[in-house]
């Protein structure tokens, strides 16, 4: 791959049938070019353009794929909610020098008689498990689909979803797929709430209070590092976010590669998780312990 990327910005195309991407990539790679994506579910913020343009330094051709994938939305979940911002979302593709975005329907993507799903374990297990049981199948799948449609030599995920980077990562090893996984460090507004699509639906009042989440992490993972006792500075984090107002689904240090529960830091690399839930909305966030 290129050191450094070209210094221009092409324009970028929309295909929206797995035909036509695998035409534009065949073309590239005869052309001897190497390939990123970038799997999003579109209603892009600064993010998924810090992916975008960690893909473009590393990649000659990047590929966004914008795709809402319904079958990792429990029927309770934000589905038919979840925005939609197509335009908005390609002209800050073309900012950050992204060659062409694969925006297929549900119906390309699960056609009639679809019925395979993938099967998972290890860093699948705990935390967005216990209250997603579906999640992950749905997000294994439809990543596993988007890797053999585009097969990019590399494919770019935030930490914001930590456990999915795992997930994936996991997923791309077991099955031998010649990808590089790559995570992106978390892009965090001014007082440390971690960008999220989801951002917008948090009222004015419960965004005041969002960086609770942050903090909390922050503080548990000082503490700990700093000879803490881990299950006291978790304890203390979990306090500080109920008290807040948020429900809280889970704050839990983990390994941070398996994401297995760890009882001392000598089991590290260690990080910090959290799930809670403010008013409808529902937040993740998680960050490293310095060890
Ligand atoms: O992180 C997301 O936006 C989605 O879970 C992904 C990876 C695009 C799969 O639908």
């Amino acid at each position: 791959m290129p050191s450094t990327a070209p210094a221009f910005s092409p324009n970028v195309a929309v295909v929206h049938t797995v035909a036509d991407l695998r035409a534009q990539v065949g073309a590239w790679r005869k052309a001897g070019k190497s390939v990123a994506l970038v799997p999003t579910m579109g209603a892009l913020h600064a993010g998924h353009v810090a992916l975008m343009e960690a893909a473009r330094r590393q990649a000659d051709m990047v590929v966004l794929s914008i795709f809402v994938n319904p079958t990792q939305f429990a029927p309770t979940e934000d589905l038919s909610r979840y925005p939609r911002t197509l335009e908005a979302d390609l002209a800050k593709a073309q900012g950050a020098g992204v060659a062409l975005a694969f925006v297929p329907s549900a119906a390309d993507m699960y056609p009639d008689g679809f019925c395979t799903t993938i099967s998972l374990a290890g860093p699948a297990l705990g935390l967005e498990t216990d209250f997603r049981p579906t999640h992950f199948a749905g997000v294994a799948t439809v990543v596993a689909k988007l890797l053999i449609q585009v097969a990019p030599d590399i494919a770019l995920f935030g930490e914001k979803d930590y456990q999915q980077l795992a997930v994936v990562s996991q997923l791309a090893r077991d099955i031998d797929l010649p990808v590089t996984i790559q995570g992106v460090q978390t892009v965090r507004e001014a007082d440390g709430l971690a960008l999220s699509s989801r951002n917008v639906y948090l009222s004015p009042t419960e965004r005041a209070t969002a960086p609770v989440l942050h903090r909390a992490l922050t503080q548990a993972a000082k503490a700990i590092a700093e000879g803490a006792q881990p299950a006291a500075a978790v304890e203390t984090a979990r306090v500080q976010v109920t008290a807040a107002g948020f429900a809280l689904d889970y704050l839990e240090l983990r390994h941070a590669r398996t994401l297995a529960p760890v009882a001392s830091v000598t089991e590290g690399p260690l990080r910090l998780l959290v799930a809670a839930r403010i008013g409808t909305t529902r937040l993740i966030d998680n960050i490293p312990v310095p060890l």
